[in-house]
């Protein structure tokens, strides 16, 4: 064991901590020995090369690299100051997220809704979103980053009115050959006025473009013109795409040119392209430290999947009010092999979402929970709260920690069993961490299942048959 801990010490300065993690665990029935100094962030500077993520073609999927959006900074991480202001931006989203399910299904804006009808992401939050990808568009590549609570394709366009800083250059649709402006006058522009919140200036007599304008809740925005163009991965190409070209856009999207939208409406990524497609994607998250990538495979890629476990389907639960987001029939939870008693477990169902970090469950399940972990994580000092983060401890001087396994029951019996690496939150000096799930405000809010606890799962969505399925995977792109 000394022997171990030696080699493994010696790891630590070359491999990234993704592999350490996933290489530097011991089971022991139905806990996980950890060495704390696994959970700690090694890596105090950005990567040095700026190669954008790749894809290739393999058993007829298409397989996109996914990769940390900060992949390409060269400043030095203060890993404290990162993760408390990412603690703080999830909460932002999560209230944002609420706020628009809120006004969709509560009765007053019900009839608004039926107007208005945005199945936009106003109101969310975009800078937690971290996996970014890259997709042709013309003959352009284009850096964007994945969101599966949103709909909305775009890319910043030249000439921009006001654009922000981006990596490598802006899309510029006139040196596309198959770039083509939607019209109002178009059937399409009509179909998707609906969508994109430009209801009034747009009228079918109309032969201006068809204008579109998204504003996120942290101040971000982009507006511009809905256009079609050919998109293109792994080789595969699909015509007649329609994305925002974004001609005044604002916002923190680090250095990418725009933003994926992998939501369930029919202007989503995956609806527009079902006919070749088949609607149906799924991606594994790696951990965000550098290094670390995942891959999105767009189609069903079954046989180019690495998974460790067969591949569990659970319904996705219909509810018409929220038809863009994915929900699914939360049915019970296991700590360490305990299951939880609550009396909403099959009731009301819950969003799982790629941008959401935090898992957030309702106030009264999430104190079953932590009262069941408390139980079983016992001896170790508890330090005060951060941020939404409500259950840490002091783990200084202290060596190993004995972690209970996490894992969510869903319909059809199917089960996640949470990675290791997605129940404790390493926030302050290395040294403390907390229960890396958090509490709803409000006992009727949605729950989530945040990004943290679906590291390194394959998960599949199946918008045509409105299935979801998880399978464990160690997340590569190789
Ligand atoms: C607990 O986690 C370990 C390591 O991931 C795993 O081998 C074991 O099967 C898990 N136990 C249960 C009950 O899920
Ligand atoms: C809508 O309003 C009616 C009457 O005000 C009420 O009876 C009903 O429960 C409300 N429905 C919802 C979903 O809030
Ligand atoms: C875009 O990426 C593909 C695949 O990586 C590559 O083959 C192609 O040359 C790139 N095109 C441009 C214009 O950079
Ligand atoms: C696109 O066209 C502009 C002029 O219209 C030119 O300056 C620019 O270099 C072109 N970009 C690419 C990637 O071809
Ligand atoms: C998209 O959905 C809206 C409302 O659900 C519908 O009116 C429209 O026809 C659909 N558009 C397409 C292209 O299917
Ligand atoms: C779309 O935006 C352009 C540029 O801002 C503007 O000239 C045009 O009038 C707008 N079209 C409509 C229908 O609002
Ligand atoms: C829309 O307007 C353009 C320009 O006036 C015209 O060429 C086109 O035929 C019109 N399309 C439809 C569907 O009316
Ligand atoms: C693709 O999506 C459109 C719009 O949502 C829908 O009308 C159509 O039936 C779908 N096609 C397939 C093959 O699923
Ligand atoms: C995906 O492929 C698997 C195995 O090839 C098959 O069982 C499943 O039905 C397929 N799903 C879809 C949506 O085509
Ligand atoms: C969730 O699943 C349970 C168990 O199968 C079922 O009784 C319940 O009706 C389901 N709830 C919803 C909202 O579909
Ligand atoms: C953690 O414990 C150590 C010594 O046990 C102490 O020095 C340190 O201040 C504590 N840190 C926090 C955040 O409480």
């Amino acid at each position: 064991m000394a022997m171990n801990i030696a080699l493994l010490q010696f790891f630590l300065s070359f491999v990234s901590f993704y592999f350490i993690i996933s290489n530097g665990v011991c089971s022991f029935e139905q806990k996980n020995i950890f060495k704390v100094e696994m959970l700690q962030r090694k890596h105090q500077f950005g990567s040095k090369s700026c190669i954008l993520p790749e894809s290739r073609k393999e058993k007829g999927a298409i397989i996109l690299e996914m990769k940390d959006r900060g992949y390409c900074s060269k400043r030095k991480i203060n890993w404290n100051r990162k993760l408390q202001k990412q603690l703080v931006l999830d909460n932002l989203r999560v209230h944002s997220m609420q706020n628009r399910i809120r006004s969709k299904v509560s009765n007053h804006s019900l009839e608004q809704s039926s107007e208005i009808q945005i199945p936009l992401a106003s109101g969310i939050n975009l800078e937690t979103l971290n996996y970014i990808v890259t997709m042709g568009l013309g003959n352009q590549n284009t850096t964007v980053i994945i969101d599966t609570g949103s709909d909305l394709t775009w890319v910043q366009c030249d000439p921009c009115m006001s654009c922000y800083n981006q990596q490598g250059p802006v899309f510029n649709p006139s040196n596309s050959s198959s770039y083509k402006s939607l019209l109002c006058n178009s059937s399409t522009c009509q179909n998707l006025q609906s969508a994109t919140g430009n209801t009034e200036a747009c009228e079918f007599n109309n032969p201006s473009s068809c204008n579109y304008s998204v504003n996120y809740g942290d101040g971000s925005f982009t507006d511009g013109e809905l256009g079609v163009e050919h998109l293109s991965f792994g080789g595969i190409s699909v015509s007649n795409f329609v994305f925002g070209c974004g001609r005044n856009n604002k916002g923190l999207f680090g250095g990418v040119s725009g933003l994926m939208g992998l939501g369930r409406s029919n202007l989503s990524l995956i609806s527009q392209t079902n006919t070749t497609f088949g609607g149906v994607f799924s991606y594994c998250l790696p951990t965000t430290d550098n290094g670390a990538s995942g891959s999105l495979v767009i189609g069903n890629g079954t046989s180019a999947y690495k998974n460790l476990t067969p591949i569990a389907y659970t319904k996705m639960v219909s509810n018409p009010q929220l038809s863009n987001f994915y929900i699914l029939n939360l049915t019970g939870i296991d700590i360490g092999g305990v299951a939880l008693q609550d009396t909403s477990f099959g009731n009301g169902g819950i969003l799982i979402d790629s941008g959401t970090i935090i898992t957030r469950l309702a106030p009264s399940l999430y104190n079953a929970l932590k009262a069941e972990f408390l139980k079983q994580f016992t001896g170790y000092p508890v330090a005060p709260g951060i941020s939404i983060l409500d259950t840490c401890f002091n783990l200084t001087g202290v060596e190993e920690v004995s972690v209970p396994n996490l894992s969510m029951h869903f319909e059809d019996n199917v089960e996640l069993n949470v990675d290791e690496t997605g129940i404790l939150y390493m926030t302050k000096d290395n040294s403390q961490v907390c229960l890396a799930l958090a509490s709803l405000s409000d006992e009727n809010d949605m729950a989530i299942i945040g990004n943290y606890q679906q590291r390194n799962q394959r998960v599949i969505y199946d918008a045509k048959q409105s299935i979801i399925g998880f399978a464990r995977e160690e997340c590569s792109f190789i």
